[in-house]
């Protein structure tokens, strides 16, 4: 369908829905941004946007987001919220149970945000393969995004997905509609980089998945804009809880392991792993083990499509 026509029919639809003070959650993704960009169109400021920094952001992603959305002409309330999530997670090592916690703290920190702004509408950017694979009909659990398996049911806002029916090519579509800059960034699933951590998440090893994440994405996009590869659709590193023996100078090292994964897909429900030159690939593990040296001594690359696996490691 044609780009302005879902636009104006999504904006029709949210003004049909809203008629009272909104909030939303803005975390620059391209989902949350569409979905955001859309109600700001329809209901102007009675739409309160909110990024929730959870401590789980890329390298500088608070910033670029605020500046997004200051370009965008919409306000953006920041709120730091690292503390409250990095202490409720302690302890928390499976993925799932990451997700929920996550989830619940994400709505504990909106309903603070709605008693201050008097909202009654939560909109969120939930897409179709969020809840086909939460367990939609008859499908089998995968896995719980964040934004469907941790929503308590004592909730006390109505809640509004304009992006509920489409898949990620269409909402990108609907993204470059509507001049939004997020609308070539690769996918970033809503719990962060606490999926990417596997097993306990510290700070410090946070801190060192989001360094390993960097380093993949600096040097693929370098790849791809010299020519040595094609851009993959999403490319990241997660942190495994996985020890072995390395060597540093001398000394004996036992450090831990980042998995680099590139795939290439169309909407996230199967993907490719995406085939890097091995130049590219020496390149970002020399990287990864000088910037994390002590912390992480080995780095492996992932070929495995989906399915059998799935994009994200947790
Ligand atoms: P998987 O790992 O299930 O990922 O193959 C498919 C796509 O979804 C993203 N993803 C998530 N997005 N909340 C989200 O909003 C989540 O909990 C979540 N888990 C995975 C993943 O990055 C990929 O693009």
């Amino acid at each position: 369908m044609d780009s302005q026509v879902l636009v104006d029919e999504a904006i029709e639809a949210l003004q049909s829905k809203i008629d009272d003070t909104a909030i939303i959650a803005c975390s620059g993704g391209i989902d949350s941004s569409v979905a955001a960009v859309l109600a700001h169109r329809a209901v102007g400021s009675l739409l309160h946007c909110v990024y929730v920094d959870t401590g789980f952001m890329r390298k500088g992603e608070t910033d670029e987001v605020r500046k997004m959305f200051e370009d965008m002409g919409i306000t953006l309330q920041v709120v730091d919220a690292s503390d409250r999530f990095f202490s409720n997670l302690e302890g928390v090592m499976d993925p799932e149970e990451k997700r929920k916690v996550i989830g619940e703290q994400f709505i504990r920190v909106f309903e603070e945000e709605q008693e201050k702004c008097g909202a009654k509408f939560l909109v969120q950017g939930t897409i179709a393969p969020d809840w086909i694979e939460s367990g939609g009909g008859q499908r089998d659990v995968i896995k719980s995004h964040h934004n469907v398996g941790g929503l308590p049911e004592d909730v006390d806002l109505v809640i509004v997905e304009p992006l509920r029916e489409f898949y990620k090519d269409e909402v990108r579509q609907i993204a470059r509609q509507l001049g939004i800059k997020s609308s070539e960034r690769q996918p970033f699933p809503g719990p962060g980089l606490a999926v990417r951590v596997l097993g306990q998440l510290t700070r410090s090893r946070v801190e060192a998945c989001r360094e390993a994440c960097h380093i993949v994405e600096t040097r693929l996009r370098e790849a791809s804009e010299n020519g040595l590869c094609d851009l993959p659709w999403q490319y990241f590193a997660a942190l495994l809880p996985v020890r072995s023996v390395g060597v540093h100078g001398d000394t004996r090292v036992h450090g831990e392991t980042v998995v680099v994964r590139a795939v290439t897909s169309l909407d996230g429900m199967s993907a490719r792993y995406s085939e890097i030159p091995h130049d590219v690939l020496t390149l970002i593990s020399t990287e990864i083990t000088n910037s994390l040296k002590g912390q992480v001594n080995r780095v492996v690359y992932d070929i495995t499509h989906k399915p059998p696996g799935t994009i994200e490691w947790e």
